[in-house]
């Protein structure tokens, strides 16, 4: 099968589901996760009690699987997925899954789609959405008993519309997405539910997204909708701590990894006040993301005030990163940190 006959122009894809051929389940019942299989893609008989429908006893994982220059199909980190994905288990008290067989069952959907994997040339990738839901019934407030592990793919283009082209963002001091002791480090999905008005509120100003600031102060930089920021302030590429209110994005860990290793910049995770991306030392902003890959930040708005970047270009780290981390990603740079693994 080749693109024509799927009926997909792999140039012009957006970040739109697209329902593709193959898809995994296994399901955990009586206390243990079954070997799990690869099914035609379909949708799912669920009882109305489902503890996921009811309570958002839910939590996703997002990679993307790409074609790269001579043909090979590669994976970016699964591991750090596999990791992620019990970190959130473990907070919603859902049953972990064995992160081996995660990484068996991803390249085994993939290449079971591998006809929907858009080609080097289109800068398009296959989006992985590995989901664990708890499906089984609960009327009191308290975790399934059952529970179903899915991969479903979907091939995608850039999330945000513009591309590599810089965004607009709003900062908001309305809106938080996350509290101290809460779940803002899982990737469970009523974190995103509550993100779907702001975000439209902030659509509709023109803002691609929004930056959203710590739930107690208003004030420390938080994240970018579902990305995590990263700025340079003195020359020094700076990123807010992980301290259990933002996702522990593997992007930006392996772009704080490139700039210090590979570029020689400064790095350094600490709280940024909201106040320091209006001042001139602060030259650069980006946002990083599996979706959003590096996307550059070409202005920041909160109330009346806007600070432009770089005349809306990509700044000089900001590019040098994009370049580097999509050039291991695409087998194009040598991998030196064995992060990339080809199907
Ligand atoms: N922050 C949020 C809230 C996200 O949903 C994501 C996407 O997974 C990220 C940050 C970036 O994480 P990663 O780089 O692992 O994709
Ligand atoms: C990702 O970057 O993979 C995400 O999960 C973002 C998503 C919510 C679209």
């Amino acid at each position: 099968m080749n693109a024509k006959s799927i009926g997909i122009d792999f140039y012009n894809l957006g970040f739109k589901f697209i329902e593709t051929k193959m898809m995994f389940v296994s399901d955990y019942k009586d206390g243990e996760w079954d070997k799990g299989k690869l099914v035609p893609f379909g949708t799912l008989e669920i009882s109305p009690a489902a503890c996921a429908l009811n309570y958002g006893q839910t939590i996703f994982e997002g990679m993307k699987a790409l074609r790269a220059k001579n043909g090979d199909i590669t994976l970016f980190r699964p591991g750090e997925n596999a990791k992620r994905l019990n970190k959130s288990a473990e907070r919603l008290l859902i049953p972990k899954y064995n992160p081996s067989k995660f990484i068996d069952a991803l390249k085994a959907v993939v290449r079971a789609n591998e006809e929907f994997i858009p080609p080097y040339d289109s800068g398009g990738a296959l989006y992985i959405r590995p989901l664990l839901i708890g499906n089984g019934p609960m009327l009191g407030v308290a975790p399934a008993e059952e529970f179903k592990f899915i991969i479903f793919v979907s091939p995608v283009g850039p999330y945000f519309p513009e591309g590599f082209k810089a965004i607009d963002i709003e900062i908001s001091k309305k809106y938080t997405r996350a509290s101290q002791g809460g779940t803002g480090f899982t990737k469970m999905g009523g974190n995103y539910a509550g993100t779907m008005r702001p975000a439209k509120e902030a659509k509709n100003k023109g803002f691609a997204q929004i930056l959203y600031l710590d739930s107690v102060h208003l004030e420390y930089i938080n994240e970018v909708g579902a990305a995590n920021f990263c700025a340079v302030i003195d020359g020094t590429l700076v990123t807010p701590k992980f301290t259990g209110t933002i996702l522990e994005g593997i992007t930006v860990k392996s772009v704080l990894e490139l700039a210090e290793k590979k570029i020689g910049a400064k790095v350094e995770q600490r709280d940024i006040s909201y106040k320091e991306l209006f001042k001139e030392n602060c030259t650069e902003t980006f946002c990083t993301g599996t979706a959003a890959v590096i996307t550059p930040i070409g202005s920041i708005t909160m109330e009346e005030k806007t600070r432009v970047f770089n005349n809306h270009e990509p700044g000089k780290l900001t590019l040098n990163l994009y370049k580097l981390l999509t050039g291991i990603q695409r087998l194009e740079i040598e991998d030196e940190f064995g992060w990339t693994v080809c199907i």
